[in-house]
């Protein structure tokens, strides 16, 4: 969590800070803060706030912003309340020093007490103002250079970090480093300028020209010299140069009132460029270069394991029905959380899939890191390009569905259900499990998939419609059977995530063994009661909630008759293949959270306590 940025070099470095730090507040914005310096050897300029990148551009304003280096950082908060003293850049004790930091310093406590000890004091509860005094100390004590002092400093360190420092006494120079936090350089023209960030969002407008930091590596940026990159063990490596290609239109609200239903509405688009170069309709045929090039691993897998957090872990039981359904291999659903730390059995054969929309979630990195030392062939499905989990991967399919901005996944999860879709017909195809008629048929499905999908999205004010009737209850229960399961757990997060109303998920049938107590006329029930998933059973199940006087909302497949006669609401969905349903019925389900949240007056994008990345444990 947290996001980071840095500039060095003959722009004036305040702009470029805090248009990055907006392009950055998905990944936290409880606090922000910037800290700039001169080409003179003058005090650092450091200014904070509690709350957004916008209050930290009011607490700015009066001051004096120029400076042609800074870093600056937009905070989730993991040690110590959001408030302008946790905020960071945090200063060292003799105010040479300056740091922003993603990530957790997991013995901090240990190095505060021993820093006490020598004689420092602090002013913040935060593990970062720890690591800020211990780089100071390491280089007062040893009389080192800041790039020897910060890689000393981060041998004593247990941890997850991002850091940027800048040193008064140095102009123009920052330090940064990396350990299980994303860190990512731009390289201006001629190495006039760098720039450095947590992702290329905040870049990509400078420079196309990018290094994407390893774990434990450290660079020095200089305007005029070389990138200098070295491993924390003090190994000089050459860094890698890529030319990073991101859509900048992508990233702007394109005239929508929020990011969230730009995304939602995107979707179609989404899927489009999903498929593109994979989905060959003409010539009948799914090509997935992953499944060509890792053949035999993937083909004669013995079990897929998911691995995934969130939503992604939504997509992932979803993918285990798509791949037992076609390709008949076993398959098993884990929280990544849960995964890395059960001493999980891995046996030869197993294919661990992680799906991750950022590929940055410190859990699913986490539990490939363990799959990948235990054997296992790690197989990635992102959506960022160049993240750490897509550089783990063994192998993989981006989604390519453009930067996700609005805190609640969307346009990626529709996006993770389709790749999930081409790499069950891949593998079925070569190990034979899957007869050419579905094939087929699934393939001319998935090519009208887009259409059917802005079907649904044109009836977006009659969701609304609904929406302004849901906007004042305080819970609601999600139910759907089968493939449409994962849809109702994804629909209730949707609407806690930004609505914070509280709401569940359940298998329909399980109704009946608890959740069935809570219903009265005050319970609005949504139900996933498509034409394919059990229908009539379903019908039942919503029997059960009408003799108890529950509200139901349903969604249902084109032309149903049926069940309009006793749901109160209805939303209708095209007919499609089943396994592709759920990338219909979700649709409603995230306009409808998107309608009740705004009705309430509520921030949509960047929802109390939550974050986009979550790259902390
Ligand atoms: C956070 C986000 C969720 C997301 C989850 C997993 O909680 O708010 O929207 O589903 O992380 O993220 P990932 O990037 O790994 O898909």
């Amino acid at each position: 969590m947290c996001g980071i940025v840095g500039y060095t070099g003959v722009r004036e470095a305040y702009p470029i800070l805090i248009k990055g730090l907006h392009r950055l507040e998905y990944r936290g914005y409880d606090s922000a803060g910037v800290a700039l310096m001169g080409e003179q050897d003058d005090a650092l300029k450091v200014y904070k706030a509690a709350g957004r990148v916008s209050d930290l551009e009011a607490a700015a304003a009066p001051n004096d912003c120029s400076g042609t280096a800074g870093i600056a950082h937009t905070r989730w908060a993991t040690h110590g309340v959001p408030n302008g003293i946790n905020a960071h850049p945090h200063v060292s004790q003799s105010g040479n020093l300056s740091l922003v930091h993603n990530g957790i310093i997991e013995n901090y406590a240990t190095l505060r007490d021993q820093l006490k000890s020598k004689g420092f004091t602090f002013k913040s509860e935060t593990d970062t103002e720890v690591l800020v005094q211990l780089i100071e100390y390491v280089e007062q004590s040893r009389h080192l250079s800041l790039p020897e002092a910060v890689r000393i400093a981060l041998s004593r360190v247990i941890g997850a970090y991002a850091i940027i420092v800048m040193d008064r006494r140095h102009p123009g120079v920052l330090v940064a480093a990396r350990k299980s936090s994303p860190m990512v350089i731009g390289l201006g023209e001629g190495n006039c300028e760098f720039f450095i960030a947590s992702d290329a969002s905040p870049i990509v407008e400078y420079t196309r020209r990018m290094v994407y930091l390893n774990d434990e590596e450290m660079a020095v940026c200089k305007p005029g010299e070389e990138l200098n990159v070295v491993t924390l063990g003090n190994d000089a490596v050459n860094p890698d140069v890529k030319h990073v290609e991101l859509d900048l239109d992508m990233l702007e609200k394109g005239g929508y009132p929020h990011f969230m239903l730009k995304e939602i509405f995107e979707q179609p688009q989404c899927l489009r460029d999903a498929m593109r170069g994979r989905l060959l309709t003409h010539h009948k045929r799914v090509v997935l270069s992953a499944v060509s090039d890792h053949r035999e691993q993937l083909v004669e897998a013995r079990r897929f394991i998911f691995v995934s957090c969130g939503t992604s872990w939504h997509a992932s039981l979803i993918g285990k029905q798509l791949i037992e359904r076609f390709c008949r291999i076993p398959c098993q659903v884990e929280y990544a959380s849960e995964f890395r730390y059960a001493n999980p059995v891995i046996l030869p054969g197993d294919v661990v899939v992680a799906i991750s929309q950022s590929g940055e979630t410190a859990d699913t990195l986490a539990a490939i890191q363990l799959a990948k030392k235990a054997g296992a062939i790690i197989f990635g499905i992102v959506n960022s390009v160049g993240s750490s989990i897509a550089r783990l991967s063994d192998t993989g399919t981006y989604i390519h569905v453009g930067p996700e901005i609005g805190v609640a996944s969307t346009k990626a999860f529709t996006g993770q259900l389709v790749i999930l879709t081409l790499l069950a017909l891949a593998i079925g195809y070569e190990r034979g499990s899957i007869d050419k008629g579905t094939y087929e048929k699934l393939i001319q499905e998935l090519d009208v998939i887009p259409e059917k999908m802005e079907k649904v999205l044109s009836q977006n004010e009659r969701i609304k419609e609904v929406a302004d009737r849901y906007c004042g209850i305080r819970n609601a229960l999600y139910l759907g059977r089968g493939i449409n399961y994962p849809v109702a757990l994804e629909g209730a997060l949707k609407l806690k995530e930004i609505s914070y109303i509280h709401a569940e998920g359940y298998p329909a049938a399980e109704m009946k063994h608890g959740p069935i107590a809570l219903i009265d006329e005050n319970m609005p029930v949504v139900f996933i009661a498509t034409h394919q998933n059990e229908y009539e059973k379903a019908i039942s199940n919503m029997q059960e909630v009408v003799a108890r006087k529950g509200r139901i909302l349903a969604i249902v497949t084109e032309g149903d008759t049926v069940i309009r006669q006793f749901a109160d609401n209805v939303i209708e969905i095209p007919d499609t293949e089943e396994c592709l349903v759920p990338v219909l019925s979700v649709i409603p389900l995230q306009l409808l959270a998107y309608h009740v949240a705004v009705g309430n007056g509520l921030n949509v994008d960047q929802p109390r306590n939550l974050a986009k990345s979550v790259t902390v444990e």
